[in-house]
């Protein structure tokens, strides 16, 4: 059998040595975008209540969906020319495509070379975290919400806790630190879990991150009343260990959203991310590209920039670079999910990546 996986190989670049970019991809309140997020399938194999319903989604049709040249050709364009230094490959589920080993091992060949990070369910990581490591991933967020299986089943509507918890082990091996886990609470259903979900994370070595509820999933079923508070979050935890604030916390944050604890006497940090009850918009330096090649500035836009009929229709990477430039200016100063005015966006979560 033939095989299409990278050699192993040692990671030399240095990402803080990027050569200044010909252009930033500035937005008219002066916020430049460097993140860039990539959907790489839309396709999942689970069944959040949070993200889709139970029968699933009309999936993007396949020719619809970019090619790994077509992925990394854009991605390219985006580091080369617009000043992209840290590209996370998300979904869907992203490991349900198989050369994502052959696509991390294409990113860390660019020069300058982007940091690659990666969102996933985790299932199927188990067997495949070394050979990610390899290629070149440096970081992994895993989405977990619960540590019973039959929780776990009512949740995700798949038996499938046992293979998440060992691409969580195998994450932590591989060395791809620090391993983050991503959880949202449901009210009635998990929101009792937080103090356990720290103890484990703590015996595991991973990172903590609770995620509000955000108005994404496909039913349109999120209720602003029914969401767990990051409030609600604090206090439940507070019953059970000491949080204290690390006032180095606020400086070195930067963009990144998750406000971190410090479970006193430890050196463990939990993260609570009040996306909804406290946007922190001003500081997003975020740009999305769905698995169908459509630029979004935000999760909850209401507009896309079509790159993928470009790329098809032959447009230089000049034009494509220019494209993206106006797309990123035109950025919201905010979500809006507090206005009454709010619409949630067509796309789910699913379809746009997280
Ligand atoms: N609200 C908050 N987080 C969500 N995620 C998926 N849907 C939602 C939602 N509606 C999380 C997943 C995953 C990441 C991509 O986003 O748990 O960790
Ligand atoms: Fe799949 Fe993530 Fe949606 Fe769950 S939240 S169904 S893991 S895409």
């Amino acid at each position: 059998m033939t095989t299409l996986l990278p050699l192993p190989r040692i990671r030399t670049a240095d990402p803080s040595a990027a050569v200044a970019p010909e252009r930033a991809l500035r937005d008219a309140y002066g916020r430049v975008a460097t993140d860039l997020r990539v959907s790489l399938t839309d396709r999942c194999n689970l069944r959040c209540q949070y993200c889709m319903p139970a029968e699933g989604l009309d999936w993007l049709p396949r020719a619809d969906v970019l090619t790994d040249a077509e992925i990394v050709r854009l991605i390219r364009i985006g580091v080369t020319r617009l000043g992209i230094t840290t590209v996370r490959l998300t979904g869907g589920e992203p490991l349900l495509r198989q050369d994502l080993e052959w696509l991390i091992a294409a990113l860390a060949d660019l020069r300058p070379a982007p940091r690659i990070a990666l969102t996933t369910n985790g299932i199927g990581l188990a067997k495949r975290a070394a050979r990610l490591a390899d290629a070149g991933l440096e970081r992994v967020n895993i989405s977990l919400d619960t540590l019973d299986a039959q929780t776990f089943k009512k949740l995700t509507r798949r038996p499938r806790l046992d293979d998440v918890l060992a691409g969580v082990e195998a994450a932590v091996a591989a060395g791809l630190r620090p391993v983050k886990i991503n959880s949202v609470l449901l009210r009635g259903i998990n929101d009792h879990e937080a103090p356990m979900l720290v103890q484990w994370a703590m015996r595991t070595g991973v990172q903590l991150r609770f995620i509000e509820q955000m108005p994404l999933d496909a039913q349109h079923s999120w209720r602003r009343s029914e969401m767990v508070t990051a409030a609600e979050i604090h206090e439940s935890l507070s019953q059970h260990v000491n949080l204290v604030e690390d006032p180095a916390d606020a400086a070195r944050r930067g963009s990144a959203p998750a406000e971190l604890f410090r479970v006193e006497g430890t050196e463990h940090a939990v993260g609570i991310i009040a996306a909804v009850s406290r946007p922190f918009c001003g500081a997003c330096d975020r740009v999305r590209l769905t698995a169908d090649g459509q630029l979004r500035n935000c999760l909850f836009s209401r507009t896309e920039s079509d790159l993928r009929a470009s790329l098809r229709a032959g447009a230089t990477d000049e034009e494509i670079a220019d494209q993206w430039v106006r797309a990123v200016a035109t950025k919201l100063p905010g979500h809006g999910i507090n206005d009454p005015s709010f619409l949630q966006p067509d796309r789910p979560m699913s379809a746009i990546g997280g």
